[in-house]
């Protein structure tokens, strides 16, 4: 069991712009608890790079590559060499905040890559979302987790539970007490045991 799920690693993509942020005090509580399973997380704080919109000039159709010259030169092989994502995120007007779903776009060239260029992909691992509202809206993240199905889709990921917290910081306030970070890293080593169970049966 050891070897198989030797050398792991789960990145942690962070989307609220805030500094004191809810949604990335929780993302880091859960990567502790996916570290307390020998795995190796790195966080990536999207607001600190420089990613430009998809254009939709689908050059990507002919070869796979996007002609934009930014950090997603760096980022794209870093996230699609995951063996999971924790994306963490504030609902901003019941989806996520407009930087990450730029970010989400340029991995358009993975969907080509999957469906229409049909490159062999070993389809792995498990992304999950990490998401919180300041309301009770019923169905205020399920917008967030659609569109997160298809990006990790995109990265050949299965979707795992989501873990959400509403009614947190609706006024922008930090609001998240030791019990959310002893719940987020719980789920962190929940996820990581599934993760590993996961690659084990692939
Ligand atoms: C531009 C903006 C839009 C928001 N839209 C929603 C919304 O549609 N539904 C909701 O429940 N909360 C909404 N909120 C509240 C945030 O989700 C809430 O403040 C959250 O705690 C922020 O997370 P963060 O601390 O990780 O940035 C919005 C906040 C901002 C700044």
């Amino acid at each position: 069991m050891e070897s198989a799920t030797k050398g792991l690693k789960v990145i942690g993509i962070a989307a609220s712009p805030r500094g004191q942020s809810n949604s990335t005090a929780l993302l880091k509580a859960a990567l502790k608890g996916v570290e307390s399973q020998g795995i190796t997380t790195r966080i990536l704080e999207l607001i600190k790079y420089n990613v430009l919109q998809c254009m939709g000039c689908n050059i990507c159709v002919h070869d796979g590559k996007c002609r934009l010259v930014d950090d997603m030169y760096d980022l794209y092989p870093e996230v699609s060499a995951a063996d999971g994502i924790l994306f963490a995120t504030p609902i901003y007007f019941y989806s996520l905040p407009g930087f990450a779903k730029i970010f989400i776009d340029r991995f358009q060239l993975y969907w080509v890559k999957k469906y229409v260029l049909k490159e062999k992909m070993s389809c792995r691992g498990l992304g999950a979302m990490i998401a919180v509202a300041g309301t009770k809206g019923e169905k205020v993240f399920l917008p967030s987790e659609l569109t997160l199905k298809y990006f990790f889709d995109s990265l050949c990921l299965e979707q795992y539970q989501s873990l959400t917290f509403r009614e947190v910081g609706p006024m922008g306030e930090f609001e998240v007490t030791a019990p959310m970070k002893q719940q987020a890293e719980k789920y962190g080593k929940q996820y990581a045991k599934i993760l590993k169970q996961h690659l084990l049966n692939k």
